[in-house]
């Protein structure tokens, strides 16, 4: 029997592990823009709900699942679903836990690396005295982007992106205590003072004091105040579930990952709530309380109505700073962009580690080589997503990756391990070892409600209607006008919805609907390669093998 190589060195670091795998960018950037765009106020009981009956269903299924598979020495999806039944093609829905993560790591670490860059220009005062407008150019600028050219770049981006991507891969090739505990334990204290230095400074913006034009309260209730008509929305719910999604990284296989390294008795019911709840703090009371709050404070809530988005970050808050005087200038920026930063790079470690591990268990690879080959893979899948970035490719990455992989994922992981495998097998897993006890009930919601969750959250996603308007929709639906489709709906996107034009070269020049297309087929052919690797894996490990490990 193949044993357990690694384990993590103590429960705080792995909490820390964990809880850092869920606090990333999206706790920050995308959560805030996402409960702007969707209400404020209006955003937050979808997303608690969502929390609730399918964030923390699908954190216990993926740990116990992890910890299940680490102990027949399996710590990426594809060994550990086969593990899960006797059918062939269980194996092969693990190309999902693997695709996923590195698809989804060669696009987030390049924002990481704008976290990095944008630390280290708050540090040598390159904002200093810079207006609004003059960040904003900085921005593309820096990205090599607004001037139309494809293939357009600028060195400080790709530098940037190098280092990046090298410090994550250096910490990967330390291995688990060494590497991503250590790193845990050290990035995650410091994104928690960094975070409380700005929330504080945050709650004290008085309007008038500082060219505030509202106080702080402005923004906190705009986000904060509930409003239960959200309830009967689908758009909002679809936004909402999509950033419980993310913002656990459920449905990309790292979680089971990072479980792997359990022991067998270890807790999984109180260590992942611990984690999921570490993230809820970070995401709700520290990520809702700094970038729409300053935001609104200096520049009116219409204005980030309109102008919300995943770049404000950089935009906007460089300038915004400098209304607190140099010295605190420079302190936010290091603590906004090192915050970022840490956050960042805490996820981009646990996408890293299930690629490694399918390396490491399946084709013996040494952990120093297979975090180089990770390393140049990344690089290359990233390639497209930095040249391409203002053509579409990098959307192509977070639509694909990013959100459609994880619900269909998750969907499937979850009928695997609680239908397929065993509600009550499944129950015992997670239960096992645990600190606290887990209300029977939820028994029936893994069952059954987290399952009808996520289908409906999968089908609204492939019907989306035209600007979230599902009242609109169905109107025209029944006055025979037919179902109007969203561009960004499943549908839409595989049908280049809402494109007129569709060619690939326009006056000799490749469009964007070329680029896009291009990502996808780069995308697919990925998947696809994943798929072989795994069927070569298990070809020199045949089935029976890990059949006698199951009944050990
Ligand atoms: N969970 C990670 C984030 O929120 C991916 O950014």
């Amino acid at each position: 029997m193949a044993v357990q190589k690694e384990q993590w060195g103590s429960r705080i670091g792995l909490i820390l592990a964990m809880a850092g795998n869920a606090v990333g960018l999206g706790n920050f950037l995308r959560f805030p823009a996402q409960a702007v765009q969707n209400g404020g106020g209006a955003f937050i009981i979808p997303y608690i709900v969502s929390f609730v009956l399918m964030g923390i269903p699908l954190l216990w299924i993926e740990w116990a699942m992890g910890r299940f598979g680490g102990q027949l020495g399996h710590h990426s999806a594809p060994g550990m679903l086969n593990a899960l039944g006797k059918q062939k093609w269980l194996k092969y829905f693990g190309i999902f836990g693997i695709f996923t993560n590195l698809a989804i790591m060669s696009y987030y670490v390049y924002i990481e690396s704008w976290t990095l860059g944008y630390t280290w220009h708050s540090l040598a005062g390159t904002f200093n005295g810079m207006g609004m407008h003059e960040v904003s150019l900085y921005f593309d600028k820096y990205l090599g982007t607004g001037v139309g050219n494809f293939l357009n770049f600028s060195n400080q981006a790709i530098l940037f992106l190098v280092v990046t991507l090298a410090v994550n891969i250096w910490i990967l090739s330390r291995g688990i205590n060494k590497g991503i505990e250590l790193a845990g334990k050290i990035c995650m204290p410091l994104l928690f003072i960094f975070g409380i230095f700005l929330t504080i400074r945050v709650l004290t913006l008085d309007a008038g004091e500082n060219g505030a034009i509202n106080s702080a309260s402005v923004g906190l209730n705009f986000l904060w105040n509930p409003n239960f008509d959200s309830l009967y929305n689908p758009k909002v719910w679809l936004a909402a579930a999509g950033q419980v999604f993310f913002t656990l990284s459920v449905g990309m296989g790292c979680i089971q990952c990072y479980a792997a390294y359990l022991k067998k008795n270890d807790d999984i019911a109180l260590n992942s709530l611990t984690a999921g709840f570490t993230n809820e703090f970070v995401e709700i009371i520290l990520g809702g309380s700094i970038i729409i709050p300053i935001a609104v404070s200096y520049l009116g809530l219409d204005w980030i109505k309109a102008n919300v988005g995943f770049e404000m970050g950089f935009r906007t808050m460089p300038t915004l700073f400098q209304n607190w005087g140099p010295i605190l200038a420079a302190v936010a920026g290091l603590s906004w962009f090192g915050l970022l930063f840490f956050a960042g790079i805490t996820s981009s470690l646990a996408m890293g580690q299930p690629v490694m591990a399918f390396m490491e268990d399946n084709f013996k690879i040494k952990r120093g080589r297979s975090s180089l080959i990770l390393g140049a893979l990344v690089l290359l899948l990233s390639a497209p997503a930095v040249l391409f970035y203002e053509f579409g490719a990098f959307g192509e990455y977070d639509y694909w990756a990013g959100t459609f992989s994880l619900v269909l994922f998750a969907l499937g992981e979850t009928i695997i391990f609680v239908w397929m495998f065993g509600s009550n097998k499944a129950w015992k897993e997670i239960t096992r070892g645990a600190d606290v006890e887990i209300p029977k009930f939820f028994k029936f919601i893994i069952k059954y409600v987290t399952p009808v969750f996520l289908i409906a959250v999968f089908f609204g996603a492939t019907i989306k209607p035209e600007g979230g308007e599902w009242g609109t929709a169905l109107y025209s639906l029944s006055c025979g006008d037919g179902w109007p489709l969203a561009g960004d709906s499943l549908i839409g996107m595989v049908c280049n919805l809402g494109i007129n034009d569709t060619r690939w070269f326009v006056d000799g020049r490749p469009s964007t609907v070329f680029i896009k297309d291009i990502t996808r087929l780069l995308l697919l052919a990925v998947f696809i390669g994943v798929g072989i690797a795994i069927h070569f894996a298990f070809k020199k490990k045949p089935a029976k093998k890990a059949k006698r490990r199951i009944k050990k």
